[in-house]
């Protein structure tokens, strides 16, 4: 078969996406020169661009394409779905096949009595579902108080108005736009390479706990609906808390009848080893996992908030008047429903989860060589969610001056030589599809190891760094 570059003519599409297409997160200045990479055609853990350049995938899409590209299967479950019945709707008491053999899977797949499944298109959708079923279950709790939201700082849970307000991270809050605030809350993040000089581990989890639990002491238990949290903040920088943090907050959630929903939109489906990261990598219980993203592999839009027994019992106690007034158009789609269970068939037949924690924990050791380069302060995450952050000074931890842009200029040759990675401030992030071999994380450890020694002799050379790094002086870090 002939390469999709040929079918296209690369002008003529860079100029209509250029022209018309509004990107999510544009940054104009550079999109009016650049404008857009475009993509035509993907295989395995690779892409190819419009004009016919292959690259490693390394982001996996956007944390999404975890069983790869090109699987003909997920196509055909798509195509004969859609011939069967491409739309049901399923307001009130109508629904379809594919949704209801979907939420049983999944709650087969999901920890404890998560055994309930509301159904939306997106991560945001389905973070916005899981606060208003918090709302909706202390109300008919007889607790309707209980309204605010406590959430992180670095947190992403969305870009739709509830979302974006909820999570908080620096780039996000622009004055241009508008945030809800008088029912959310921030703590701090669980950050532990930047934690204040002079903490130990320990003592950051301790000082995180009392942190929250202060913050119930000044809201009052009796507002606070639920905490939400990603058990390793993605696109806030990869931030994998401190070991028992997530464990501390979930029990002080508990001890204060505050929902727990887990933000599992990036880590859900495989991309750390598991179904689900929250009971069996934190040893947390949540009360709501939210996902989406790895669900489908991002082969079409969905995202399923999944709900306790204890949850379901409270919002379905009789009542004549009572309507879970929430849903939307496409809930329970049965095209989406139906990619997402060849998708769960796919990762369980060919054992993903078991290859994950192998190439996984091999990618992860092999990423944590580049700390022994000059820029390169911590490498984070776990498995195929990691990320590289740079720094100027590995002493200080200062990071380089903004208009450096140093991820931007790794990635850029990384780019180059066929290598996506996502640059995200200071840092440069990855999520490969979970098929990716040994031989393909060695390329990307490689090629990014490469990159970073080429951009920091660039530095040197253009009177940007000093010649010679300043020791490290202290441990403890
Ligand atoms: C942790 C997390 N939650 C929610 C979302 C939002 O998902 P969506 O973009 O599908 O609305 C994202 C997207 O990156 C995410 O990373």
């Amino acid at each position: 078969m002939k390469p999709a570059s040929n079918r296209f003519n690369a002008k003529d599409l860079w100029q209509k996406d250029h022209d018309h297409f509004l990107h999510p997160w544009t940054h104009f200045d550079s999109f009016k020169k650049e404008g857009s990479l475009l993509i035509v055609e993907g295989e395995g853990a690779h892409i190819t661009d419009v004009n016919g350049k292959r690259y490693l995938d390394g982001l996996g899409g956007m944390w999404c394409v975890n069983v790869g590209y090109g699987r003909k299967e997920m196509a055909e479950a798509m195509a004969e779905q859609a011939l069967l019945l491409p739309y049901a709707n399923a307001f009130v008491d109508m629904s379809n096949a594919p949704a209801a053999e979907l939420a049983a899977k999944l709650a087969q797949l999901a920890p404890g009595s998560l055994n309930h499944v509301a159904f939306s298109t997106s991560g945001s959708c389905s973070n916005d579902t899981a606060v208003r079923l918090a709302h909706f279950y202390h109300a008919r709790r007889g607790e309707p108080s209980r309204k605010h939201i406590i959430s992180r700082h670095n947190s992403y849970h969305g870009s739709s108005y509830l979302t974006i307000s909820i999570g908080n991270r620096d780039g996000d809050r622009t004055p241009n736009f508008h945030y809800l605030s008088d029912f959310i809350h921030h703590l701090s993040a669980p950050y532990p390479y930047r934690r204040p000089d002079g903490m130990t581990e320990d003592q950051f989890t301790d000082f995180l706990v009392e942190e929250f639990k202060a913050k119930i002491l000044e809201v009052g238990a009796k507002n606070i609906a639920a905490f939400i949290a990603e058990p390793i903040q993605g696109s806030g920088g990869v931030v994998t808390p401190p070991p028992g943090y997530l464990k501390r907050m979930w029990e002080v959630a508990k001890e204060n009848g505050i929902l727990f929903i887990a933000d599992e939109v990036v880590t859900a489906f495989g991309r750390l080893g598991h179904w689900f990261a929250s009971y069996d990598v934190f040893d947390v219980q949540p009360d709501i996992i939210v996902s989406a993203k790895g669900l489908t592999s991002g082969y079409l839009p969905l995202g399923a908030t999944i709900f306790s027994d204890e949850v379901y019992e409270s919002i379905s106690q009789p009542g004549p008047d009572v309507w879970f007034a929430h849903g939307f158009t496409y809930s329970g789609h049965p095209v989406c429903c139906a990619v997402g269970l060849k998708n769960i068939e796919i990762i369980e037949r060919e054992g993903l989860l078991d290859h994950v924690k192998v190439v996984g924990d091999y990618f992860e050791k092999r990423l944590k060589e580049l700390e022994s380069l000059r820029l390169v302060g911590n490498v984070r995450g776990k498995r195929l969610m990691m990320c590289v952050e740079y720094v100027a000074d590995k002493a200080t931890k200062a990071h380089l001056p903004d208009e450096i842009n140093i991820s931007k200029r790794i990635s850029n040759l990384c780019e180059e030589r066929g290598l996506l990675v996502r640059p995200l401030g200071h840092l440069d992030v990855m999520s490969p599809p979970l098929t990716l071999s040994k031989v393909e994380a060695d390329f990307l450890v490689d090629t990014l190891h490469g990159a970073i020694e080429e951009v920091t002799h660039d530095l040197v050379k253009g009177g940007m760094l000093p010649a010679v790094a300043r020791p490290i002086q202290h441990g403890g870090n």
